[in-house]
């Protein structure tokens, strides 16, 4: 497939447009671990798309899924009225996740399950007399989509700079990455659990009854995989429960496997009142997110005279027919192979691999957990971000796709992987780093 002649007219997201449209990098198909680009190379796939594929690209029982709903119930509204999958994918995806965890809000992306969440956590309160809780805390450097409710929570600068006044009312943690500490930890770094203390100050300084929740992404993703301190979840979880203040985790990437158990409350064992997900939610097929809450939020609701809608919120596109047949077939392919936990198994032999990359040009840190890792570089004088890009585009014409974030790289490949394709990956990374100045 030859390029498209006319790249103007799509305003491409999170991207530099003018240089990306001089030398444009098009995926044409997929299958399995492999990406096939538009001058026909294959393309390994060090990312999972966007960490959405977790069970690799082309998949046939979700394929057909997608093709057999399209044909039977094209659309069907949710408002007043609804179509038997929703409440067959809504059964199968609390059934991933603990006791206590029997509800879920169907949105269409991770953006919109944050703002969801958010809004839940806003309307709980109000629900159970307790109106004046209206703040929100997120954390310095996370990543919660690009709504307004998600950029006035999450930290990374840019993705909030140009933007206005955003939500009143928010405070943000200190984030948790400590090279100096940390640096070339394998696996959870010892230090820095002592950070979560720092919401005991904002607590005090706003009162906690003015407080609705707190929002953080267990392991975050997008600003350059940065690891919660051993503990760290832990204590937030104690100190908002103190309080009576939610905890929510945006499970956005480490929901479905990413950590080589279902969702990262289970590999942490620490268990937030709600959960953001998507991506993995249907495999990267079909726009789809939920967000999963703990009875006790879903009965807050339940409450007022039976004729009334409960929650004022909801998208036309919210639990759509052919997002529940490829969530269904998603979660059942996840199951027969074993996928929600099978990073387990490759854990170790992703860790040694990656961190042989200790000691290659200008690495200054390596960080993994279950199949994440990041490599951070050291920036380039007045360029950051500049290097990175450099090894992502030689990664790329080497016939390998991976992220950089700043001056991070970050690893998350389809949870199919084999060993000989981890080798594949970190050979195409080294000589992309050893080849950038
Ligand atoms: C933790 C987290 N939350 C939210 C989002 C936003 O998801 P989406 O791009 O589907 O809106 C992302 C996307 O990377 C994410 O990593």
């Amino acid at each position: 497939m030859s390029n498209p002649n006319q790249l103007e007219s799509f305003w491409m997201p999170f991207t530099a447009n003018r240089d990306f449209k001089k030398d444009p990098r098009l995926m044409v198909s997929a299958d399995g671990m492999y990406y096939a680009s538009h001058d026909g190379r294959q393309i390994l796939d060090g990312t999972a798309g966007l960490w959405c594929c977790n069970a690799g690209h082309n998949r046939e029982p979700i394929v057909k899924a997608i093709q057999e709903a399209a044909g039977t119930l094209d659309y069907a509204p949710n408002f007043q009225m609804a179509h038997p999958t929703a409440f067959e994918f809504a059964n199968r995806l609390t059934s991933l996740l603990p006791d206590g965890y029997e509800h879920t809000f169907f949105t269409n992306s991770g953006s919109e399950s944050v703002d969801t969440a958010l809004k839940i956590a806003l309307a709980y309160h109000r629900a159970k007399g307790e109106g004046q809780r209206t703040r929100l805390i997120g954390r310095e450097r996370g990543y919660h989509g690009v709504g307004f409710g998600g950029i006035s929570v999450g930290g990374i600068s840019p993705n909030r700079q140009a933007f206005g006044s955003l939500l009143p009312g928010v405070d943000h943690l200190p984030h948790t990455h400590d090279l100096e500490r940390n640096a070339f930890t394998r696996g959870i770094p010892a230090h820095g659990a002592e950070k979560a203390n720092a919401l005991e100050n904002i607590i005090t300084l706003h009162d906690p009854s003015n407080i609705a929740a707190v929002i953080v992404e267990p392991l975050a993703g997008s600003t350059g995989v940065l690891l919660p301190p051993k503990g760290y979840l832990q204590k937030l979880r104690e100190i908002c429960t103190k309080h009576g203040i939610l905890l929510i985790f945006d499970e956005v990437i480490t929901g479905f496997g990413r950590l080589g158990s279902p969702f990262a409350t289970d590999y942490f064992g620490v268990q937030p009142d709600i959960i953001t997900t998507a991506k993995g939610l249907t495999n990267g097929t079909v726009p789809a997110g939920a967000v999963i809450v703990q009875d006790h939020i879903y009965d807050a609701f339940m409450n007022g005279p039976e004729q009334a809608i409960e929650l004022f919120h909801g998208y036309t596109y919210s639990a759509h027919p052919l997002a529940c047949a490829a969530g269904i077939a998603t979660i059942d392919l996840y199951r027969d192979e074993g996928l929600l936990t099978r990073a387990t198994k490759l854990s170790a032999y992703w860790e040694n691999a990656v961190h042989a990359l200790k000691g290659e040009r200008n690495v200054i840190d390596i960080r993994n957990l279950g199949l994440v890792a990041g490599i951070e570089l050291t920036p380039r004088e007045g360029e950051p971000g500049k290097r990175a890009m450099e090894i992502f585009k030689k990664a790329y014409e080497k016939g390998a796709l991976i992220r950089t974030t700043g001056d991070i790289i970050a690893l998350s490949p389809p949870l199919i992987i084999e060993e000989a394709q981890i080798d594949e990956l970190m050979g195409i990374v080294r000589e992309a780093i050893n080849e950038v100045y």
